[in-house]
């Protein structure tokens, strides 16, 4: 009898060992499933067993043997899992200093035109936008640009599609302020900030593609006073409070009377330098009374409303406030350029 209860002795330490990594296992393995083991032992013992009990107690130790060598082959499976994804994990070392994540900045034109839309909407202007494939009617027709006129010629537009109604690039935002009229009553007051394009060769100062930013007020009694000091005011802002604004005689077909927009050089402050061709100021656009065939053409009655309209060139306006003297900077994606602009 007191062999059979070695054998439950057995089994209770096999049941109750704790496998939990390689050292473990393999001191199961050398004491209950190895030719030395304590099982090994056991079975070695039969020939001292009595001859009526052999077949019980050999049953009884192969139980066990099996037991063992099962909860070994269990552990064994788990442990290589176990030891496999730990080669596989990375090895991270949560002391190193972190990577940086590099910050990009807004571009300039982008800073420029939110700074302008933020001046206006002050004033009480909205922002409106509109398509940059256009049709004749939009970019001139309705613009009070008679056909044939040289105006057509000076614009150097990209035309798309020769027909009835020419398909064009639009070669300035002032196709918005039709497009407006056309599907509002007045009082209108809003900018139109977007980009234009005229076939012109690339320098230093003129790109065939670049950005205006149009502005259009209509409603009853809009004087040109009212231009003049929505401009001025503009400017302060801008460029700060020691801007002078001037207003030279102009023509646009689509205005009348016009004038060119002209501030103090911010460069020279009026004493003049090559950024003003020494003459102490610069120009940052056209402006003018909008004609009354344009408000017509546009279903507006032109008795009733009178409005002003202004155009400027969003590129011409960052480079005079940052200082920037070639306008193909904008364009050319050169990061030592870009990063300057990171902290505006
Ligand atoms: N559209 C004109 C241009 O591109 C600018 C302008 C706009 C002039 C509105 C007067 C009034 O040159």
């Amino acid at each position: 009898m007191e062999h059979f209860s070695r054998i439950e002795t057995i089994k209770t330490e096999v049941q109750n060992f704790v496998i939990q990594d390689k050292e473990s296992l393999e001191a199961f393995r050398l004491a209950y499933v190895s030719g030395k083991s304590k099982i090994a032992d056991l079975l070695a013992e039969i020939k001292n067993i009595p001859q009526e009990n052999r077949k019980n107690y050999g049953a009884a130790v192969n139980a066990l043997k099996e037991l063992a060598q099962q909860k070994f082959k269990e552990h064994q499976q788990k442990i290589e899992e176990m030891l496999a994804q730990q080669v596989q994990a990375p090895q991270i070392d949560l002391t190193l200093p972190a990577v940086p994540n590099a910050l990009g900045s807004m571009h300039p034109l982008s800073i420029t035109k939110n700074r302008i839309i933020e001046i206006f909407e002050r004033l009480g202007f909205n922002v409106s936008e509109s398509y940059e494939i256009e049709d004749d009617f939009h970019n001139f027709t309705a613009l009070n640009f008679p056909p044939n006129h040289p105006a057509r010629e000076m614009q150097d537009t990209f035309f798309i599609e020769k027909g009835e109604n020419d398909i064009l690039l639009r070669t300035h935002t002032s196709t918005v302020q039709v497009r407006l009229m056309e599907t509002q009553k007045p009082p209108i007051r809003s900018i139109m900030p977007g980009r234009v394009f005229r076939n012109e060769a690339i320098s230093a100062r003129a790109h065939c593609i670049f950005h205006q930013v149009e502005g259009l007020f209509i409603d009853e009694n809009v004087s040109f006073a009212d231009l003049k000091q929505t401009l001025y005011h503009f400017a302060k802002e801008m460029f700060g409070k020691d801007t002078q604004i001037r207003f030279r005689p102009s023509f646009f077909p689509f205005t009348e009377p016009s004038a060119e927009i002209d501030i103090s050089c911010l460069i020279c402050k009026g004493k003049g330098c090559n950024v003003c061709k020494h003459t102490g100021w610069v120009e940052i656009g056209g402006a003018g009374m909008v004609d009354p065939n344009v408000l017509e053409s546009c279903k507006i009655d032109s008795q009733k409303y009178t409005g002003f309209a202004f155009g400027m060139g969003i590129e011409r306006i960052a480079m005079l406030k940052y200082g920037i003297k070639d306008l193909r900077l904008f364009t050319e994606n050169d990061l030592r350029f870009l990063q300057q602009f990171r902290h505006l």
